[in-house]
């Protein structure tokens, strides 16, 4: 057994007899000419595989009482092994994922097909995909597609949603997903190191999102947990600021949201820093607001507890704090996001839904944020929690938010 295989056996445990899972690890969309853009394994077929690799179809089956597993790969390809790099070899798809059966990328209809005239007299076997679609608009994922094509073919076909299993599972982290973060959040403290130690005035803002990027490199960090944000003055009061060009000035400051992955799982830290390295006796009084809201949340996030409770910590200790520092037009309008959000494989990752509670094993960001836009002000501060039976952890702790260390560690002390 390793994480992967015990994953699988967890998950068909949660699923009633006569159950088919398919889950699809994706491909690379479209960008232009020959091009695609980078390939994002499927979050779901990761969890319980551990290959990053395209047009794979994980099924799992769990009929008569016996769990059967089997993944369905593309062949070995010698041409695009010389133009692109070789696929894994079924060895290693054992290797990692501990899946026995593996077949042709090919086959999957017909297995599915003779699957289900085999069970066909018992009428009711549920094949399970996961239904996850974000947009509207969004093109149709492969589960999708599939799915509607076997409804075509079986219209009488029972099938389920895979996807409230899959968060419920993956909502709590165990030891080795939460080391990951750890050491995701460990490289994003380097990257923001540096880039504290190159912030000047007239620094560009995109040299700062490279410095991070570099650094991340430096620490053989593949991929980034999401695209940088690295806004100067007033650019940092667009939440998700992404044109990172302009030149940084004198005075302002520079907000920053960003992070390294490891193994997939994602660091989310967000640090706001004077560009000349002091900070303003007015970006100190709202910095210390915000730095105040953020330790109140940490110091509160418990087993029990709404994301909906942790942002109103946040707004209620605004509405009181804000109008003595003349912020007087209501906290929406300084500050226009939540507190918390869950994070893991993904930056933005499975919830429980509205209301759901918090248990030991969440992952959660703890960012509150104030906007000034007529002031040229934007500050958030962004730590990572792991929420635990006796409250929560801070497993982003080591990255310097207090004033005093920054200013210091700016001046090269
Ligand atoms: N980086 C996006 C967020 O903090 O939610
Ligand atoms: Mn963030
Ligand atoms: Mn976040």
């Amino acid at each position: 057994m390793n994480r992967y295989s015990e994953r699988r056996e967890r998950l068909l445990e949660y699923l009633p007899d006569d159950s088919v899972v398919l889950l699809f690890s994706g491909k690379a969309p479209f960008r232009s000419a020959d091009e695609t853009y980078d390939f994002y394994v499927d979050r779901n077929f990761y969890y319980l595989t551990g290959l990053d690799a395209e047009d794979m179809v994980l099924m799992l089956s769990k009929i008569n009482g016996t769990n059967s597993e089997r993944i369905f790969i593309l062949p070995y390809d010698e041409t695009m092994a010389k133009w692109v790099g070789g696929r894994l070899l079924p060895e290693k798809v054992k290797d990692i994922s501990m899946i026995q059966g593996i077949s042709d990328r090919d086959d999957l209809d017909v297995t599915v097909a003779s699957l289900l005239n085999r069970y066909r007299l018992k009428g009711d076997l549920s094949f399970y995909f996961d239904f996850w679609h974000y947009d509207p608009d969004q093109a149709d994922t492969q589960a999708q597609k599939y799915a509607k094509n076997m409804q075509e073919q079986y219209p009488y076909l029972i099938m389920e949603d895979i996807y409230p299993v899959l968060t419920k599972m993956r909502l709590v982290k165990d030891e080795y997903e939460i080391s990951c973060i750890r050491k995701a959040i460990r490289t994003t403290n380097l990257g923001i190191r540096q880039m504290m130690k190159v912030s000047k005035p007239g620094v560009n803002e995109m040299v700062m999102e490279g410095i991070f990027e570099f650094v991340l490199k430096q620490a053989s960090c593949k991929d980034l947990a999401f695209n940088t944000i690295a806004a100067g003055g007033q650019r940092a009061t667009i939440l998700h600021y992404a044109d990172n060009d302009q030149v940084m000035q004198d005075e302002e400051l520079f907000l920053c949201d960003l992070g390294a992955t490891y193994d997939h799982y994602c660091a989310d830290i967000s640090r706001t820093f004077p560009v000349n390295g002091r900070f303003k006796e007015r970006q100190k009084e709202l910095y210390q607001i915000v730095l105040n809201a953020n330790k109140m949340v940490a110091k509160k996030a418990a087993p029990g507890m709404s994301l909906k409770d942790l942002n109103k910590i946040v707004t209620d200790y605004y509405e009181e704090e804000l109008p003595k520092h003349g912020l007087n037009k209501g906290v929406s309008e300084y500050y226009y996001h939540s507190v918390s959000h869950h994070l893991g494989l993904d930056t933005h990752d499975v919830d429980g839904g509205p209301g759901a509670l918090l248990e030991a094993g969440n992952v959660i960001t703890d960012e509150p944020g104030l906007y000034v836009a007529d002031e040229g002000i934007g500050i958030r501060i962004e730590d990572d929690l792991l929420i635990t039976e006796n409250g929560a952890v801070v497993l982003s702790e080591e990255i310097m938010k207090d004033i005093e260390d920054i200013e210091q560690y700016m001046r090269g002390q």
